[in-house]
């Protein structure tokens, strides 16, 4: 190959790695304003009992990230499957685990007593919370996060209750920074919690 066409074919080279630098760039940026845009509305103050009968607010996880789930002890299925994966994130997390709260919601306070949630978290990872409260309190903190929940009656007087499942991960102001599916691998969690947490 002589020098010229060397010349052409590295400056083509040069070119081709700026163009594609720029649109991962440009990718990247849209993709953090759309994550910015789309957890806007997710998200809001809030006050609970935890375990232990204490007030807790959002504000009482400030300089903490925060991983958070709703659901109910009397769960079949669903809650402790994410519990135990709320857990096993913390286990990966290592030493940084000590920046993340794991919070339990109930959306079921009947039931759900500060004793019954703290008996039932203790289960899963020695640092969860559990928070309940006043059938208001409750209302207040899902419908800020969009949680669906209903009680569904059986037979025999007895109850469950339906709910949705996401996992919202809550940055150290307090804003939800990203929101997780049901059944998401601990592995991709401890992953993205590490992205947020290095950002
Ligand atoms: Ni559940």
């Amino acid at each position: 190959m002589n020098s010229r066409l060397a010349r052409i074919a590295l400056a083509c080279v040069a070119a081709l790695v700026l163009a594609a630098g720029i649109a991962a760039y440009q990718v990247r940026s849209e993709r953090q304003s759309q994550t910015a845009s789309r957890f806007d509305m997710i998200g809001g103050p809030f006050e609970l009992v935890d375990q232990d009968g204490r007030t807790v607010t959002r504000d009482s996880f400030a300089g903490r990230f925060v991983l958070m789930s709703f659901g109910f002890t009397f769960c079949p299925d669903v809650c402790p499957t994410e519990l135990s994966q709320m857990a096993a994130t913390m286990d990966l997390l290592g030493g940084e685990a000590e920046r993340l709260q794991p919070v339990f919601i109930t959306v079921d306070p009947e039931r759900d007593t500060p004793e019954a949630i703290g008996q039932y978290v203790r289960q899963f990872h020695p640092r969860l919370i559990g928070l309940t409260g006043t059938q208001e309190q409750i209302a207040t903190a899902a419908g800020a996060y969009k949680v669906y929940y209903s009680k569904v009656e059986q037979d025999g007087g007895y109850y469950t209750m339906d709910h949705s499942t996401f996992l919202y991960l809550l940055g150290p102001d307090g804003t939800t920074v990203d929101i997780f599916p049901y059944g998401t691998d601990p592995e991709e969690l401890a992953a993205r919690i590490r992205e947020h947490m290095s950002a």
